[in-house]
């Protein structure tokens, strides 16, 4: 039943075991009593068949409604095909800004403790502009675009993220070494920003550098912020230090509207089954709960998946445990408070 305060979200089940985390998720967020109407729609490799697009105009214009979509993974074919779905739907409704919290989850053994930082990564240019040509046979050209305009409202997200979230340190990813004009302008950008937030501290660290300090010392982190393609391989390589895709949130955020979904992928080796673990668009969708300015809700779903992860009792099979999806998702309804 709609409320007057219920709020309409988009919901895009995607690919694969998209289906199946959705559904978990759907029904946590209805034992956490949350006042939302799901409405939903289709995009990713099935929508395919449906619509002869991956990226129907309906789920685009049902977000650009809703403000608010919470997505399951979509397939993408390597090397043809249509752009990914995902690509697109940041493009389209302008999603600058992809935010994944990374951050220890008890009961999970991992080689470290007390991880806990956020990768900001710019969504819109910089090598996933996808402008590409043969200049002549055997030679192919892809263009590195960089923008002062995109670098600038990236970097005031994070530093204003930081400052919102009582963070203390903001540390911009670059390679300016040696593409001096394109991560030099981005640079540029970040120590602008970082003058209107003087209470917080701004490093700067090379992406090569970088990554060898967080397999050493990942604590020594707390907001990061980069452009494209360094985001989307630092974020997965920070998922790792917490175990792995399938515990980690994601959220792409706009000035109109955000998408929020997990960073793993459709799982074709288990899907159909009932054994994905939902853990990770559970999170998404607390972040999404506080996007929506739910904090109570938002805290009731998180605390519930920390108690089950500390309890240790109920696990799905990529962390070791024999639980299946039902099972786990009963498990965290029932340890709601
Ligand atoms: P994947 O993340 O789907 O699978 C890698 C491994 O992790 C598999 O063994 C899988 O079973 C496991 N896994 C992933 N999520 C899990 C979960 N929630 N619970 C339990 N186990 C989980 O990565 P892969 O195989 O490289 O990609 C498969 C498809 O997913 C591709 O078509 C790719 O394009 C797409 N993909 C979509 C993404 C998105 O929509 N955001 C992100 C990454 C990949």
């Amino acid at each position: 039943m709609t409320t007057a305060t219920t709020r309409k979200l988009t919901m895009i089940n995607g690919d694969g075991i998209g289906p199946e985390v959705c559904d978990a998720v759907r029904k946590v967020l209805e034992g956490a009593k949350a006042p939302l109407e799901f409405e939903y729609r289709d995009c990713g490799a099935e929508a395919v068949n449906k619509y002869g697009t991956n990226l129907p105009d309906e789920t685009v214009e049902s977000v650009m409604r809703t403000r608010v979509g919470l997505k399951g993974p979509t397939a993408t074919g390597i090397g043809t095909g249509q752009q990914s779905a995902n690509v697109q739907l940041r493009k389209r409704l302008d999603l600058y800004a992809s935010v994944r919290p990374v951050r220890s989850v008890p009961g999970v053994k991992t080689r470290y403790e007390d991880v806990d930082l956020v990768v900001v990564r710019e969504n819109t240019e910089d090598l996933y502009a996808g402008i590409e040509h043969i200049v002549v046979p055997g030679v192919v050209e892809s263009i590195k675009i960089i923008t002062e305009k995109a670098s600038t409202r990236i970097c005031r997200y994070a530093f204003e993220y930081a400052a919102r979230k009582n963070r203390k340190k903001v540390s911009a990813v670059h390679k300016a070494n040696i593409m001096k004009l394109s991560d030099g302008l981005f640079l540029d950008c970040f120590r602008k920003v970082a003058r209107d937030f003087p209470q917080l501290q701004a490093e700067e660290v090379i992406v090569d550098n970088l990554c060898m300090q967080l397999v050493k010392n990942p604590e020594k982190y707390d907001v990061l912020v980069m452009e494209n393609l360094y985001g989307d391989i630092i974020s997965d390589l920070c998922a790792g230090l917490v175990g792995g895709l399938g515990v980690v949130p994601g959220s792409n955020i706009g000035t109109e509207c955000a998408v929020f979904e997990a960073v793993h992928g459709t799982a074709p080796d288990i899907a159909g089954k009932g054994l994905a673990n939902p853990t990770a668009l559970l999170m998404s969708s607390v972040m999404m709960l506080e996007w929506l300015e739910m904090p109570d809700i938002a805290r009731r779903v998180e605390n519930a998946v920390w108690k089950v992860y500390t309890e240790g009792k109920v696990k799905t099979g990529d962390l070791g445990g024999k639980a299946n999806t039902a099972e786990f998702t009963q498990a965290i309804i029932g340890a709601m408070e």
